[in-house]
């Protein structure tokens, strides 16, 4: 498809687009209007602007180099007032929305593709490789002021073991974690490759295909920059934000971020319904061409302004409001 080969060179290939676009062609209304929480390389808004040709569409992104990237290679998009692009955290929508700040206020179409960017990655002095050495930062916001580094540097044993227990699903991190302990007496940690020469020492190379500090960065990068922190908020003001038809596509690629969409759906059925019962993944042939895609999971949401919470819900929901 030609959108996959155009944004190619960009260096960040949408995920699950062809999915995403079929599912958007049952949207009744067709789609008008298009929040993309997560704009990066503006892959998917890309591809909606070309399929949907009357959409306008708003787009956040929390990193000042996306938000570059749109206005150089979207100045005409922006110029005909087809896309406004802010740098904010996609969490701010309501805030966004009553501001006088967008022509927007509602939407048929809302993506959220949760994670990092390819230029992210491979941008060394991001600080998100382990492979390449970088300063140990990973902050996906420039404005804000905690890193990586503070963290490995600064917060105790135990602190550091849960993190990566509940963040990197690491079972056992103890020796890693000790071996930080001990030499960030002698040097506090400053680069990616310190942090994962050390990880690749204590672990070895147990898993094929997996580097050993694959999910020890995983879990950094998700505390610094507060990535399940305002999910679930955000995905309820999001479907609050839906026209009647419009949905919201959630693109995941960490079991904990699933289970918050997947719990959000069902929390807030009595604003529509979860349109796939089964997660979408990528095709044998997508996860072959772009590695990065393997671990991603689609859900979909409908909003319905006929639909209404099943009866043993309502209480339950009129409940919570104090009604
Ligand atoms: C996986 S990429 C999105 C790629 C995009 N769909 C494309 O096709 O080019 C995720 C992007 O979302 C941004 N991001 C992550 N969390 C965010 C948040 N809470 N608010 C705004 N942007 C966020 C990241 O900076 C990154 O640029």
């Amino acid at each position: 498809m030609s959108t996959l080969r155009e944004t190619a060179p960009h260096k960040h290939v949408p995920i699950l687009v062809n999915e995403i676009l079929t599912l958007a062609q049952d949207i009744p209304q067709g789609v008008s209007s298009y929040f993309d929480g997560t704009f990066g390389r503006g892959g998917h808004l890309k591809a909606v602007l070309e399929q949907f040709p009357q959409a306008r569409a708003l787009a956040t992104d929390k990193d000042s180099a996306a938000v570059e990237f749109a206005e150089k290679n979207f100045s005409e998009e922006i110029e005909n007032k087809r896309l406004q692009i802010l740098h904010a955290d996609y969490s701010q929508i309501l805030e966004i929305i009553n501001s006088e700040k967008t022509f927007l206020k509602s939407f048929d179409m809302i993506l959220l593709d949760l994670g990092i960017s390819s230029p992210q990655v491979d941008e060394a002095e991001r600080g998100f490789s382990f492979i390449k050495d970088g300063p140990l930062d990973m902050r996906m916001n420039q404005k804000q002021l905690v890193k990586a580094a503070d963290i490995i540097n600064g917060w105790t044993e135990d602190e550091l073991r849960n993190l990566f227990f509940y963040l990197g699903e690491v079972k056992a991190s103890g020796r890693v974690v000790r071996a930080i302990v001990s030499d960030r007496r002698e040097k506090p940690f400053s680069t990616t490759r310190e942090l994962a020469s050390l990880i690749e020492r204590v672990e070895g190379w147990k898993k094929k295909g997996m580097h050993p500090a694959t999910q020890y960065f995983m879990a950094l990068r998700i505390q610094v920059n507060g990535e399940l922190d305002h999910l679930p908020g955000a995905l309820k003001d999001c479907m609050s934000l839906l026209n009647d038809g419009g949905r919201l596509f959630v693109i995941s690629f960490h079991s904990l971020e699933d289970r918050i969409v997947k719990k959000q759906f069902l929390e807030n059925e009595i604003l529509g319904f979860t349109v796939n019962k089964r997660i979408i993944v990528p095709s044998e042939n997508e996860q072959a061409t772009n590695s990065r895609s393997r671990s991603a999971k689609l859900r979909v949401f409908q909003r319905s302004f006929e639909k209404r919470a099943p009866a043993g819900k309502k209480d339950k929901y009129a409940h919570k409001k104090g009604q």
